[in-house]
């Protein structure tokens, strides 16, 4: 296994033009998977409330969730980079607020970074994390915390006005010290204008193929989740007919008295 991704590589690979790659985590399992798989970056993110939880969105989910996946992940990722998502008024009420839950992710979990939803309006919460030692990833565009605010999962950026204020979102948060930033379900050529823009790397995500990195939600791309499919997911398996087939083979063999054989007994 390669060493230990740190922050710093992270920040070179945009420097040499190496793309990023990135998937979500939420327990012990997937985290063992994903860092033998040698990904670069690992992040518990708060849609582990939707994926793993059963919320309708990533609103309910508690830093207290957050804290006890992150334990787990952490206990099996040893070489990819951690972030953990600060979720839904874990950060939004104040700088000091934001520090005690990034505190927290830092020092129960051994999270080595945190991420957060929004612009120029959580620049200062940035900038007091980073003065603590705390690595910020930024996550703009479609922001799904905010979801009650946007109306539902759409696309952002599409109209000029729109674009701009990513664009000066993203600019404001490469200067309060964010080492990465998150840009979600924009229009590519938009995202492309960022990643050139900025000299932190970007990670999309339904952003199109000119960002620095990409991540997906894991049960997404193994096609485990198929409550819905967003058309930026590419799905690399179809985990969740293999399990229910295998569950299936399982029942029959129960009923039918095929399980356990003889050499499955003692
Ligand atoms: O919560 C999450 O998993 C995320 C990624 C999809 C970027 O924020």
């Amino acid at each position: 296994m390669s060493d230990k991704v740190t922050i710093n590589q992270i920040r070179r690979m945009k420097k040499e033009g190496r793309k990023i790659a990135a998937l979500t985590a939420y327990d012990l399992l997937f985290g063992l998977f994903l860092d033998e798989a040698e990904i670069d970056l690992v992040l518990v993110g708060d849609s582990v409330g939707m994926v793993f939880s059963g919320y309708e969105s990533t609103v309910p989910v508690t830093l207290d969730e957050i804290i006890y996946h992150s334990k787990a992940v952490r206990r099996a990722v040893k070489r990819a980079f951690l972030v953990a998502d600060l979720p839904f008024m874990s950060y939004q009420i104040s700088p000091e607020e934001a520090l005690r839950s990034s505190g927290r992710l830092m020092k129960e979990c051994g999270a080595e970074a945190v991420k957060l939803e929004g612009g120029s309006e959580y620049a200062e919460t940035v900038r007091r994390l980073v003065a603590a030692g705390i690595p910020v990833m930024g996550h703009l565009g479609m922001m799904p915390q905010s979801v009650n605010q946007l109306g539902g999962y759409k696309i952002q950026g599409k109209d000029a006005a729109a674009a701009e204020k990513i664009v000066e979102d993203a600019k404001s948060l490469e200067q309060a010290g964010a080492f990465a930033i998150v840009l979600e379900k924009i229009p590519a050529g938009l995202a492309g204008r960022i990643t050139r823009t900025l000299t932190i790397p970007t990670i999309g995500i339904g952003a199109g193929a000119e960002t620095d990195g990409q991540i997906l939600v894991t049960h997404d791309m193994l096609g485990l989740f198929e409550k819905f499919q967003p058309k930026f997911v590419r799905r690399y398996a179809n985990l969740a007919d293999s399990i229910k087939s295998a569950v299936k083979s399982y029942v029959a063999d129960v009923k039918a008295g095929q399980f356990p054989s003889e050499e499955e007994s003692f």
